[in-house]
């Protein structure tokens, strides 16, 4: 059983707050995606889609004169790091098991690689289905960022996703 459902994280004021930044749209696409590569790489869809749903929320606004800076991120992002901490955060205080706080926490540390020195790192299954599903929605220029999405739509989509993972936490029980 489910401790926290995608709606609950998705509805949460820290959540709406942050997922704006960097693209509500963005973040369900890549949280669909993961739960497709998921399924494919027999990781945990709960997991996977809640990491992928909250991949970005660590994202800082960059604007210099109105405009995003893409110099200024480059060289100050830290939204992997600050986003672990926020979800990992989130994530507790709507009674999340620690164990999977943690791993989600982790596959959002390590969805990308841009902000470390070395660019070498060993992703265990979950953390390489959402890096692999976010490179999958990425545009040329960011764009996936300025995709919008209707806050209605984006209510059917996340309601869409519990089910599917419940349907399928279901199944595994039933053939375990
Ligand atoms: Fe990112
Ligand atoms: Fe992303």
């Amino acid at each position: 059983m489910r401790k926290v459902t995608l709606e609950q994280i998705y509805t949460h004021p820290i959540a709406l707050k942050y997922l704006g930044r960097s693209g509500q749209a963005h973040a369900i696409s890549v949280a669909e995606k993961a739960l497709i590569i998921s399924e494919r790489e027999q990781v945990d869809p709960d997991m996977a889609v809640k990491a992928a749903l909250l991949h970005d929320i660590g994202h800082y606004e960059w604007y210099r004169d109105g405009k995003w800076d893409y110099d200024l991120y480059k060289q100050n992002d830290i939204h992997a790091i600050k986003g672990a901490a926020r979800a990992h955060k989130l994530l507790i205080r709507l009674g999340e098991d620690p164990q999977a706080a943690k791993a989600i926490s982790l596959a959002i540390l390590l969805h990308t690689d841009s902000y470390l020195p070395e660019h070498n790192l060993k992703l265990d299954p979950l953390q390489q289905v959402v890096a692999e599903a976010d490179t999958a929605d990425e545009e040329a220029g960011g764009a996936h960022h300025y995709k919008t999405i209707s806050q209605q739509e984006a209510l059917k989509r996340i309601r869409k996703l519990d089910a599917s993972i419940e349907k399928r936490m279901m199944r595994q029980v039933q053939t375990s």
